[in-house]
């Protein structure tokens, strides 16, 4: 797959200034506020207790924060932050290498947590419930199952995809949240910080109209306002400015919506081939050479938040937005 400047998933470009462009305090966390809320008073109130934060579960789609969240917890509560990811766990034996590595009021940070191995979910049962971690040692007849006893840590868990989480394991978080798509405000405060710590100044205008073009997305946003910000340097203006904003964001292929040529790809598809369907997802991607997961973790979510898709009973539909915005007409004998 090429790569999409509106991509919602990580780029090597990303990496360079994510330490710096990261927040680092609840307070700097901009939007969720529910979120924030609710873990600002969870975390006074352990903190106040002694104890450590309950278990928390972060899920939603790419981009949106949960891994600056998961390092925030840590920094809030004063605590190491020790990170694995499902697929780095393949053996019961990774699991419990990392748990038994746990400090007290540690933050175990599990990225994709939906990747575990289902047989080794269990471990993480009673790690979570009664902070003990059962192993087997020797092997064949000398076996025998041996308990030792964790230190009280608190397990933050992301994930794209909650739904793949069984019920035992996602039971076992007291704190379940999802992270929404961020308004156009929260974005543009989001634009302005990145400016502030980068030390290039936007316009006002300029950054809401990037903050427009970032699909909701955090991570979008401080990816283009970095582009924008090179043709602003290259074009010899001080600062980023609204002309330079457009013109940059045209010659990258996103239009006024934030989508791009493979938003254009997908909906075209299905007005075109689909007579604007409803067509299934495993025909739908069979049609544009894609695996259906990518459809629905990366490319459908913007789109059907923003009323450009929605989803019927029998499959993916394009709206009239749609219609619209791609200066389609339908075919009337179907509406
Ligand atoms: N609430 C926020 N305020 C300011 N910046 C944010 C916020 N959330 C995310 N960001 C920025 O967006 C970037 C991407 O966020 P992050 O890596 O936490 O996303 P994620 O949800 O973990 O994504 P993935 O699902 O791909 O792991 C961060 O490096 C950070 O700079
Ligand atoms: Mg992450």
């Amino acid at each position: 797959m090429d790569e999409r400047v509106v991509s919602n998933e990580e780029l090597n470009e990303d990496r360079k200034d994510e330490v710096t462009l990261r927040p680092i305090t609840l307070d700097d966390y901009v939007g969720q506020g529910e979120l924030k809320e609710n873990l600002g008073i969870f975390m006074k109130a352990a903190r106040m207790r002694m104890e450590s934060l309950d278990h928390v579960l972060l899920y939603g789609p790419p981009g949106l924060g949960k891994t600056t969240m998961a390092f925030i917890i840590a920094n809030e509560m004063g605590s190491n932050i020790k990170t694995t990811s499902g697929p780095a766990i393949e053996k019961s034996g990774d699991l419990a290498a990392v748990l038994s590595t746990l400090e007290p009021g540690d933050v175990l940070f599990i990225d994709e947590i939906h990747r575990i191995p289902r047989f080794i979910e269990e471990i993480l049962y009673s790690a979570m419930e009664d902070f003990k971690l059962d192993i087997i040692v020797g092997s064949d007849a000398s076996s025998r199952s041996i308990t030792i006893d964790l230190p009280h840590f608190t397990l933050v868990g992301a994930t794209t995809r909650a739904g793949d989480l069984t019920g035992p394991l996602r039971d076992r978080f007291g704190i379940v949240s999802r992270l929404n798509f961020y308004t156009e405000d929260e974005l543009k405060d989001i634009v302005l910080r990145t400016s502030r710590v980068l030390e290039s100044p936007i316009d006002d205008d300029a950054a809401l109209e990037l903050a427009r073009r970032s699909r909701g997305t955090p991570r979008i946003a401080n990816r283009i306002f970095k582009r924008v910000r090179d043709y602003a340097l290259v074009m010899g203006k001080g600062h980023i400015d609204l002309d330079v904003t457009k013109l940059a964001l045209d010659k990258l292929k996103v239009d006024d919506f934030g989508l791009d040529a493979t938003d254009y790809n997908l909906l075209n598809a299905i007005i075109e081939k689909f007579n604007g369907g409803p067509v299934g997802i495993d025909a739908l991607a069979s049609s544009i050479g894609e695996e259906s997961s990518t459809i629905e973790d990366v490319y459908e979510p913007y789109l059907l938040q923003n009323g450009f898709l929605k989803r019927t009973t029998r499959g993916r539909m394009v709206t009239e937005k749609a219609y619209e915005h791609l200066h389609k007409k339908h075919n009337d004998t179907l509406f």
